[in-house]
């Protein structure tokens, strides 16, 4: 059977690792930042950077064929493109890019997909030696830029979450692995009535406080530094998982979600905020899933396994934003 080139170069462009890895290298070398601006000379930086010069032009030209850097009298300098790249562009870019950035980190896992298709396992620790979570608890820089990074991801979008749930309902709710509390921060500060309770590992429990704090809201946001794999501040009328369970296989999300069942009060809910394969989460983020943490994006019947053993009975579905959606689950009864 003949070919079609057209469908053979559009295999190879999709196919190419060039590119991204490219993309990748320049963010990690600062280079992005570097450039802005009178930008250098190769020879200068190469110095500078203490690379080798010859790759070093290399790279900066394949960077110019799609507008990242270009020549000027001055060497190469960042385009008005290539500044989406920057350290504070804050548009995530630089975070998901860098390969000391636990985002960066995590997608390089890629390379070793081959081992969670044949295994159905994370990749993350085949190639890094152990998982994410320990990786991340063994290197505070990788923490802080996860936090960062989760806490950059849904910043513009949180109003659209408050705004389109009626969390007035509760009283009282538990954010469980709730990061740096910027959801919570905004449902508590939309509902004066509403009080929060953030759990979620040391470090990352610290700058909750503070986000707490510095919102004048210390006083109806408590914080608890822990696992949400032991038992959690129980009798509260709601537990939150927003972007938990996807990041784990069905072992721990059971036992993640046993905890929710057993702390909450019996007419209470369990909300699951998450892209939700085949609604809101393509297999893009399925595969990420996969790759970094043995997780995945479940879909709603999968929700409704996974949740039946603990009593929990999905009752309704609310399309948040065009990337995430809210389950609601409410104990079943007797
Ligand atoms: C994908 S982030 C989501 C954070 C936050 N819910 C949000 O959507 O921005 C997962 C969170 O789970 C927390 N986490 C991971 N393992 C945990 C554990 N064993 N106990 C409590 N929190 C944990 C991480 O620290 C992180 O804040």
């Amino acid at each position: 059977m003949g070919w079609n080139d057209n469908d053979v170069d559009a295999l190879r462009r999709m196919a190419g690792l060039a590119t991204p890895m490219v993309l990748r290298v320049a963010v990690t070398l600062g280079l992005p930042d570097r450039l802005l601006g009178r930008g250098a000379f190769v020879e200068e930086l190469a110095v500078e950077l203490d690379v080798a010069p010859g790759a070093l032009e290399t790279l900066l030209e394949h960077l110019e064929t799609f507008g990242v850097v270009e020549r000027t009298v001055t060497g190469f300098e960042t385009t008005a493109f290539g500044a989406n790249l920057r350290v504070g562009a804050g548009n995530g870019l630089n975070d998901l890019l860098h390969s000391d950035t636990a985002g960066g980190r995590g997608e390089l896992a890629f390379v070793e997909l081959a081992h969670s298709i044949r295994t159905g396992a994370a990749a993350y620790p085949y190639r890094y030696g152990q998982d994410f979570w320990a990786d991340l608890a063994a290197n505070p820089g990788l923490r802080v830029a996860f936090d960062r990074q989760m806490t950059n991801r849904f910043h513009a979008q949180i109003p659209r979450i408050v705004a389109g749930f009626d969390w007035s309902r509760f009283a009282t709710i538990v954010d469980v692995g709730g990061g740096q509390g910027g959801l919570l921060a905004a449902i508590l500060a939309a509902h004066p009535r509403m009080h929060g309770h953030l759990v979620d590992l040391e470090a990352t429990a610290a700058d909750a406080r503070d986000t707490f704090d510095a919102r004048d809201l210390g006083e109806r946001a408590q914080v608890t530094a822990g696992s949400f794999f032991d038992p959690l501040p129980a009798g509260a009328d709601a537990y939150l998982l927003f972007d938990i369970l996807h990041n784990w296989d069905d072992e721990h999300a059971h036992r993640i979600l046993s905890r929710c069942a057993e702390a909450v009060r019996p007419e209470g809910r369990v909300l699951v905020i998450e892209g939700i394969g085949g609604v809101r989460a393509g297999s893009e983020s399925d595969l990420q899933m996969l790759v970094i943490f043995g997780g995945r994006e479940r879909r709603l019947d999968e929700f409704r396994t996974l949740t039946a053993p603990h009593g929990l009975v999905l009752e309704t579905v609310t399309e948040l934003t065009d990337q995430r959606c809210l389950l609601e689950f409410r104990l079943a009864a007797g």
